[in-house]
């Protein structure tokens, strides 16, 4: 199925049941799939809900969450299913640009049919009034392109949760620049996490630059194991444990990553470039810079980083 253009900067989106039966989408402006191959559901339980231990906040702590690129809602419905009981105060911001995506999902029966009334009705809310505000839980989606969105929220706002879900780098680099990175780092409280799919090594050194201790996420269930399914990175606080449900300590070959051409920045000092600029300020940097070339490390590591 084909979805209508609905502007000349958003394309079309192409609809496909995932490798658990879930709805996900295809972007064609982005050229690429929402999701990966584990399954739309099983990705968000285990990359964003598990290793976020939701079971921290069960003491009347309250939960801030900032889902970056809602898209389908699935992050955030995951974290909303997981939250134990009595639920903490929830305090939620989210980022997104089209609208389509959560109104394509939430006119899926199958869709529908994954998550509880109380979660189902929150995600409407998103949908119809841009947000929620019951008794301790609160909602806000912000529309728009999320590095101006994220100014919109007071800047002493922290959180304890960011849920970093944007199309990969080379598609998308605005959302994981030097600068939105270090914007979103700056909002993580102490022992806050930042959850992402992306290994990326340019992500990854940009998220130890600001200061957060970084960790690896396990695959999900049914995903192809590979090096590593993506990264936790921590703004110090309470002691956290190198491995933990879903992650655990980065491994040589991934530390090495992180000092090879791979992990140099992508940058947009103005936050405002669009993508085909801030890949080339980084072919250019990359090719000026003295660290070592990808593929020798790809080739010292040959078994591992190819798998
Ligand atoms: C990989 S999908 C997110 C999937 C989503 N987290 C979910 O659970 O369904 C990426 C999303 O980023 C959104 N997006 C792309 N560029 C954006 C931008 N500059 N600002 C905000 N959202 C953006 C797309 O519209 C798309 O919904």
């Amino acid at each position: 199925m084909t979805l209508p253009d609905c502007g000349p900067d958003l394309g079309p989106l192409h609809a496909y049941p995932t490798a658990d039966g879930s709805f996900s989408l295809q972007s064609e402006r982005f050229g690429e799939a929402f999701h990966n191959s584990a399954g739309a559901r099983n990705e968000a339980i285990a990359k964003f809900a598990v290793p976020a231990q939701l079971e921290r906040f069960r003491n009347g702590t309250p939960l801030r969450v900032l889902d970056v690129c809602v898209g389908l809602g699935y992050n955030s419905a995951a974290v909303l299913e997981a939250l134990p009981s009595p639920a903490p105060e929830l305090m939620w911001w989210g980022l997104e640009l089209d609208r389509r995506p959560l109104e394509l999902a939430l006119a899926q029966p199958e869709f529908r049919s994954s998550w509880s009334p109380s979660v189902l009705q929150i995600l409407e809310q998103m949908r119809d009034h841009g947000g929620w505000h019951h008794n301790r839980s609160s909602g806000e989606l912000l529309w728009g392109d999320a590095r101006r969105m994220l100014q919109e929220i007071p800047g002493d706002q922290c959180f304890d949760l960011i849920l970093q879900d944007a199309f990969s780098p080379q598609r998308c680099p605005e959302l994981w620049t030097e600068e939105f990175l270090a914007d979103l780092a700056g909002r993580l409280a102490a022992g806050g996490r930042l959850l992402t799919y992306s290994r990326s090594a340019a992500v990854r050194a940009s998220l130890r630059r600001n200061g957060l201790t970084l960790l690896s996420l396990l695959p999900a269930p049914g995903e192809r194991p590979g090096w590593s399914s993506g990264t936790m990175a921590v703004r110090p606080g309470p002691p956290i444990p190198v491995a933990g449900p879903g992650w655990r300590a980065l491994l040589a070959m991934e530390e090495e990553h992180l000092h090879t051409r791979a992990a140099v920045p992508f940058r947009d000092p103005s936050s405002a470039d669009d993508s085909a600029v801030i890949l080339r300020r980084r072919s250019l940097e990359q090719a000026s810079c003295n660290l070592e070339a990808t593929n020798a490390w790809q080739r010292r590591w040959r078994q591992d980083a190819t798998s």
